[in-house]
């Protein structure tokens, strides 16, 4: 029997990227999946691949940055299934603005998605993870929310704040029977440098050449499939730039050389 097979997992962001992606090999195994996003035709899309895969497969379309979207999607998933193994908490938006031309209103959105969303679900939940006395959250956070980098102040803002969030979640469930994973990608091919924020908080609209060159998507769906399975505390997921973690770490002055030579523009 397979770890997933009959589990309910929850995914977000489960219309585009690394959301589809997971959610198909979740499908493969026999997993019970509540696929959200905001995009419904996307949605149906991949709830009808996951179908075909012969997996049971329910969208619930809500936008994470509504408070009551989100209250209302939870209480009608739990309504629905009666139960919920794992959520992966993974619906994002991304930025290429420098800083100091950055509206705060788009440094206001993107801490609303990735951050206040993203928590906003977890609360929702977690006293019925609680009640159930098991449960498995899994965060996507990003490289850059283990260190700062040019163009992303805000969302490297919201990735490194779900650190903080959740590492203190992990040490206060200690003992409940719930655990915690990051999801760390560093760059996948998927179209989220395309729905990247600008200074104006329009959409870049452009594919970066660098994403474009990252982990083929349904490659890093594989590496994360098998972490969860393991229940692991942190997935790193990615190519040669995950070695920019251990370099900030280890050896910050060549980090900082490094991220001198990036182009700001
Ligand atoms: N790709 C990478 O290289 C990379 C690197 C580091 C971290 N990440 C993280 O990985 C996660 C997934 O990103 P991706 O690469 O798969 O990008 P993507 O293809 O653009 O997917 C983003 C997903 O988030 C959902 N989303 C965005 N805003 C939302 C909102 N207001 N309400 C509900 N859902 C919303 C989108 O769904 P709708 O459009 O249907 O709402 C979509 O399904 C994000 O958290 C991102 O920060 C990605």
């Amino acid at each position: 029997m397979h770890h997933f097979q009959d589990r309910v997992v929850w995914i977000t962001g489960a219309s585009s990227g690394i959301g589809a992606a997971l959610a198909i090999e979740m499908a493969g195994a026999d997993a019970r999946l509540a696929l959200s996003g905001r995009n419904h035709q996307t949605l149906e899309k991949i709830q009808q691949r996951c179908t075909r895969l012969g997996a049971s497969a329910q969208i619930f379309p809500f936008d994470i940055a509504q408070p009551d979207q989100v209250q209302e999607a939870a209480r009608h998933l739990l309504d629905h299934f009666g139960r919920l193994d794992l959520l992966v908490n993974n619906a994002g938006i991304s930025q290429r603005s420098l800083a100091q031309n950055t509206r705060l209103s788009v440094d206001r959105r993107i801490m609303e998605i990735n951050y206040f969303g993203n928590i906003a679900l977890t609360k929702a939940v977690l006293p019925f993870m609680l009640q159930q006395g098991h449960g498995h959250i899994a965060v996507t956070t990003s490289i850059v929310g283990r260190f700062g980098f040019p163009l992303r102040s805000a969302y490297s803002a919201s990735k490194h704040a779900l650190y903080g969030f959740y590492e203190s979640l992990r040490s206060e469930l200690s003992d409940s029977g719930i655990h915690v994973t990051f999801i760390t990608p560093g760059r996948i091919q998927t179209d989220i440098s395309l729905h990247a924020l600008n200074d104006q908080g329009d959409e870049q609209g452009v594919m970066d050449p660098g994403q474009a060159r990252g982990m083929p998507v349904d490659r890093s769906a594989r590496h994360i499939m098998k972490g969860l399975i393991k229940q692991k505390k942190e997935i790193l997921v990615g190519g040669r730039e995950l070695w920019m973690v251990f370099i900030y770490k280890f050896f910050p002055a060549w980090f900082y050389r490094i991220v001198r030579k990036i182009s700001h523009v």
